[in-house]
């Protein structure tokens, strides 16, 4: 039972931010237990108090001394324990709380890291950033429950028992009173969450607009149009403050309703209570109890409605997270992929592949029927006008995308039967976006794989990068600055082609990887492939044909479909998309 509580199903995390932060106590189940314990001890403790109130000030007026010192030290006995259980489930909860926090960063990473590149290229960063992190705040709600609703309730109920113990009237009294603020708070909680609701999404597109800004600062100085998106930020602002506003107005109206019945209770009561106590119908220490219960119920009721509103409002937050970011995968492996190893050779068979982008309209985007053989070792180049669709036949390569009808073989394995991660393991990319991280050069080149210094030198010598890190300041140790701005884009190119020539693996895909460098560099780090990768197969899609100096044949593309296979020579002859890209080339 208690494991079915704490385990995911299917490994999958579920859609509901309350059940996601109970999971993310699967592997800390005693701590939570521990901390649920010592939180019960310490409501117990809390609602001895009333009780003991009453029997206290029952002693002192009969003036019982015998009663009064045992009572005076069970208070204390019920001080030092509500003391001692507070101060152990501080210790406890808070080290659940970090677990909790960390481990439903980690779910929430993970599910994240299993989304195609689609799903990343088709959100900004900024709101997936925001998400992220109002959902790693959910446990959040478990712990305003557990720590709010649940003693604002048993201390409500408790109460509301001894005031009946005492007086039925006053009992029925506290009871129809309590219910009519839920029943009127209800009211503006519900409107609360739709103003809080409004507000995240606000908040959201906001960080996402922001994001766009900051990663694209330089284009926007270049044209001068930094104003425009400014504009258009301080737009998102000023709404995202009229929505907080009216959400802090109402609650602003919600605290003067709440304190106003505060008072009209405590006034009904010392007129009510005063007159019983003068009238004999209850003593002195009925009247000291019922007044600590008006408080409590008072400030129970308070913090009840309270931490409702704060979770419901951390809910709908965490909600909207959750439904953005635990979206159904789109490209998930089949449930009994197989794992492929880093093969030593690779020949690759692609068979009547046709692929359309997803919610794509335009069919001249599409790839049809594509057909090629190519052999373990061989190198083959790939050219065609500009949206052809080669670098959609490389995403297709690394199952960035789901393809029907098709088959694509590394020598005879289907690679729709294995995990998509063990089929990219086969594979080193270069391509045009050269992606950098914010880090030190050394760390963009390995990218958290360990080789020994002998490799990383032979790789920077063959990839040109020893040429300019000699003169970069910290040498490897150089931070490249936010995507590598610090290093030009012929730096940046031989920085990927120094990654990839780390890479193990038997296919090498190059989409236009020297386009940034001049010809000598060209011809230098092609040379350099083509040693490198004497074993390895290699594809590389070029727009200058005299990049493909080295490679055994060349395909050509055009509209998605493969025109002609051949020679240099040959394609020169009989291929007249070729001719006119050659031609293109010479004018
Ligand atoms: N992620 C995508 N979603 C939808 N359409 C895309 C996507 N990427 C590329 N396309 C479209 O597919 C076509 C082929 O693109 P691509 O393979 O990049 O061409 P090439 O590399 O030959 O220049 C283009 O018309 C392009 O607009
Ligand atoms: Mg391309």
């Amino acid at each position: 039972m208690l494991k079915n509580i704490f385990e995911l199903k299917n490994d999958k995390l579920s859609e509901n931010p309350l059940w996601i932060a109970i999971q993310s106590m699967r592997n800390n189940k005693l701590l939570a237990f521990l901390s649920l314990l010592l939180l019960i001890f310490q409501i117990f403790a809390y609602n001895l108090v009333p009780i003991f109130n009453k029997y206290f000030f029952d002693a002192l007026e009969v003036l019982n001394f015998t009663n009064i010192y045992k009572l005076l030290f069970l208070y204390i006995l019920i001080l030092i324990f509500s003391q001692v259980f507070k101060y152990a489930y501080f210790i406890t909860s808070s080290r659940l709380y970090a677990y909790m926090q960390t481990q439903i960063r980690k779910d929430v990473l993970s599910y994240l890291n299993l989304h195609s590149l689609n799903y990343f290229v088709s959100r900004p960063s900024g709101k997936v950033t925001n998400e992220y992190h109002n959902l790693y705040d959910c446990n959040k709600i478990l712990f305003t429950t557990l720590e709010n609703v649940i003693p604002s309730v048993v201390v409500l109920v408790v109460s509301v028992v001894l005031a009946f113990l005492v007086s039925n009237n006053i009992g029925v009294g506290i009871l129809v009173w309590s219910i009519l603020i839920i029943l009127i708070s209800t009211k503006f909680i519900k409107l609360l969450s739709k103003r809080t609701q409004e507000l995240e999404l606000v908040s959201n597109y906001f960080m996402g607009v922001l994001g766009d800004f900051i990663s694209n600062v330089k284009i926007l100085r270049i044209f001068n149009v930094t104003k425009v998106t400014f504009n258009r930020l301080t737009k998102i602002a000023s709404n995202y403050c009229f929505v907080a506003l009216k959400k802090w107005r109402l609650k602003s109206i919600f605290g003067i309703f709440l304190d106003f019945c505060d008072v009209i209770l405590i006034l009904v009561f010392t007129v009510v209570l005063g007159k019983m106590y003068f009238a004999n119908l209850i003593t002195l220490g009925d009247l000291t109890m019922l007044f600590t219960l008006a408080y409590r119920i008072d400030d129970s009721l308070k913090e009840l409605i309270n931490s409702v509103e704060q979770i419901v409002a951390d809910y709908q937050v965490s909600a909207i997270a959750a439904q953005n970011i635990l979206v159904e995968i789109d490209n998930l492996d089949k449930e009994n992929a197989k794992h492929m190893p880093v093969l030593d050779s690779l020949g690759i068979s692609i068979k009547n592949l046709s692929f359309r982008y997803p919610k794509s309209k335009s069919k001249s985007n599409d790839l049809s029927s594509i057909n090629l053989e190519i052999k373990s070792g061989e190198k083959i180049g790939i050219v065609g006008r500009s949206g052809s669709g080669k670098s959609t036949l490389f995403k297709l390569l690394q199952r960035q995308f789901e393809f029907q009808d098709a088959k694509i073989f590394f020598n005879d394995l289907d690679v729709n039967d294995y995990t998509k991660q063990s089929v990219r393991n086969n594979i080193a990319v270069v391509d045009q976006d050269n992606q950098m991280f914010n880090r030190s050069l050394k760390e963009n080149i390995l990218l958290g794989r360990k080789v020994s210094d002998k490799k990383l030198n032979k790789v920077l010598k063959d990839s040109h990068c020893n040429e300019f890190i000699e003169n970069l300041p910290d040498g490897l140790d150089t931070l490249v600055g936010e995507r590598g701005v610090k290093l030009s884009g012929g730096q940046r190119q031989r920085v990927a082609i120094a990654r990839s020539m780390i890479s193990k693996a038997p296919l090498v895909l190059l989409d236009e990887a020297t386009s940034a460098l001049d010809s000598k560099s060209e011809k230098v780090i092609s040379d350099a492939f083509k040693k490198l990768s004497k074993d390895h197969t290699m594809i590389c899609i070029a727009h200058r044909l005299s990049t493909l100096h080295f490679v055994d044949r060349i395909v050509v593309m055009d509209k998605g479909r493969i025109l002609n296979v051949g020679t240099h020579d040959y394609l020169l002859e009989k291929c007249k998309v070729y001719q006119s890209l050659s031609k293109d080339q010479l004018h």
